[in-house]
């Protein structure tokens, strides 16, 4: 990935209450409260109306008097997730864990959702919890594409099944799209698409047809796919790609 290291210019200015937010002191809402309880302080003086714009690491802002730390820039990286690898921060065992693929010097970043150890693809990381929050809700239908090869050659009645719901332990699951990609003597190639993210929820949906999961792999999560990124690697997403994500998951609104 190119460099990682972004210098720490000024910002663009912005809301007060987004920037209490951003920094991770409260809500939008709970911060527009404490301007106009006369709580925040911008270059020493108490504000009252929360239009105030501040300008990130030029303006000094306080809250109750305390130093309030400018919030990191946000980032936000796909990475093509290699077999054996945890999606964790660490991992009490010792086992590697996605961490070891990003660059050294960004800031923390979060795995959105989880891939199992032994899944591949796309895996998306971000510091932007409000981002990742309408990522993952599962109101928001996000759609996930998976490639399975799985054991066995699924008939037309299993992938109705898959299309249709499967009753796994924790419910029934919700409308999916299911296609066999390629048929081979004793396997099979298919193409799953999901709209909601239960745990090892395309293993035990592929179980409960009778044709278990031999490999896994994630190709599209959202408007976003893997394209040619080697496995390993981890790239940049672009503006225009975070906005479709983001409009993946609010419709637009
Ligand atoms: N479904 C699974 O079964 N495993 C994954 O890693 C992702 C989706």
């Amino acid at each position: 990935m190119a460099d990682p290291q972004k210098p720490s210019e000024a910002g663009e200015p912005e809301r007060i209450a987004k920037y209490l937010a951003r920094s991770g002191i409260a809500s939008r809402r709970a911060s527009e409260e404490l301007v106009a309880g006369g709580r925040v302080s911008v270059n020493g003086t108490v504000i009252h109306e929360p239009g105030t714009k501040v300008v990130p690491r030029v303006d000094e802002v306080r809250v109750d008097g305390l130093l309030v730390e400018p919030p990191a820039e946000l980032e936000y990286l796909m990475l093509n997730k290699p077999m054996g690898v945890m999606t964790t921060l660490d991992d009490p065992q010792g086992r590697p864990t996605v961490m070891r693929f990003l660059p050294s010097g960004l800031p923390r970043v979060f795995p959105v959702g989880r891939l199992d150890y032994t899944t591949t693809g796309l895996l998306l990381l971000t510091n932007d919890g409000e981002l990742a929050h309408l990522l993952m809700h599962p109101r928001h239908h996000v759609p996930k594409v998976y490639h399975a090869v799985v054991d066995g050659v699924p008939a037309e009645s299993d992938l109705r099944r898959l299309r249709e719901g499967v009753l796994l332990d924790d419910g029934l699951t919700s409308p999916a799209e299911a296609r066999v990609l390629e048929r081979r003597e004793r396997t099979a190639a298919v193409q799953l698409t999901l709209r909601e993210g239960r745990k090892r929820q395309v293993r035990r949906m592929l179980s409960a047809v009778g044709h278990p999961v031999i490999a896994l792999s994630r190709i599209a999560y959202g408007p976003l796919t893997l394209g040619d990124l080697p496995e390993g690697a981890v790239r940049r997403l672009d503006p225009s790609e975070v906005e479709a994500l983001r409009a993946s998951a609010t419709g637009g609104r």
